[in-house]
């Protein structure tokens, strides 16, 4: 069977690669500035991993949230990890195309590196339904950049099974993917990594008559 390759790559790996690449800090960047200019009262992550940005959710600002990931051994380490927000955070172990959610509950929903896996026009459809009427949708990508290999290059072989196992598009394809889903831009920011990589954090909201 072809098995996920993201049920294959440890979680120790996982996060000394993104390490090692400089993708971490970058990631947790673009997350902590979204967080604090939205205030999210309800807050889903999709993609979440090992909850590294479930750790700058504050309790007086956020009252409830979802992680979600199809690894379980990432969500028990998340778990883990998030013991101190308590009975707020809910993890749930699941493929983002068929996980249950509330729908027009959340103030954000945030997806970082997740598109590529997916199929991104129905992740955008699900995104919106999920959206609260002036909820705003957070997504990282990585651009498509001539000469920089899809999946960088470290001692963490594990994480070669995604290459060729991932779809890179660019800001102006996922604006449209987003838009046909009635998910308009608000903004985007684009960090080139010291190795050449791009990675974009584009924000949407829903389109004026999708409220
Ligand atoms: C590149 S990582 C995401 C990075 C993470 N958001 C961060 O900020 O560090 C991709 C994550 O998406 C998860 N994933 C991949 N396909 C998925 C799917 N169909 N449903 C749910 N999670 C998925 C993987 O298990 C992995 O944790």
């Amino acid at each position: 069977m072809d098995r996920n390759p993201w049920l294959q790559i440890p979680v120790a790996d996982y996060e000394a690669h993104m390490s090692a690449v400089g993708q971490s800090a970058v990631l947790r960047d673009f997350f902590r500035r979204i967080y604090a200019e939205l205030k999210p009262r309800r807050l889903a992550v999709l993609g979440c991993t090992s909850g590294s940005d479930l750790l700058d959710v504050d309790r007086a600002v956020t009252e409830s949230v979802v992680g979600v990931d199809i690894n379980p051994d990432y969500l028990a380490s998340a778990r883990e990890r998030l013991g101190a927000l308590g009975e707020i955070v809910r993890l749930i172990q699941a493929d983002v195309l068929h996980v249950d959610l509330p729908p027009a509950q959340f103030d954000l929903v945030h997806a970082a590196l997740l598109l590529e896996y997916v199929d991104p026009a129905s992740l955008f459809q699900r995104i919106y339904g999920w959206l609260s009427p002036h909820g705003v949708c957070s997504v990282v990508t990585q651009d498509p950049t001539p000469g920089i290999p899809s999946v960088s290059n470290t001692t963490y072989a594990s994480l070669q099974l995604l290459a060729g196992r991932m779809s890179l598009r660019s800001a102006d394809e996922v604006a449209r993917l987003a838009l046909e889903s009635g998910l308009e831009s608000v903004n985007h920011e684009t960090v080139t990594l010291p190795g050449g990589k791009c990675l974009v954090n584009s924000i949407f909201k829903k389109s004026r008559g999708g409220e």
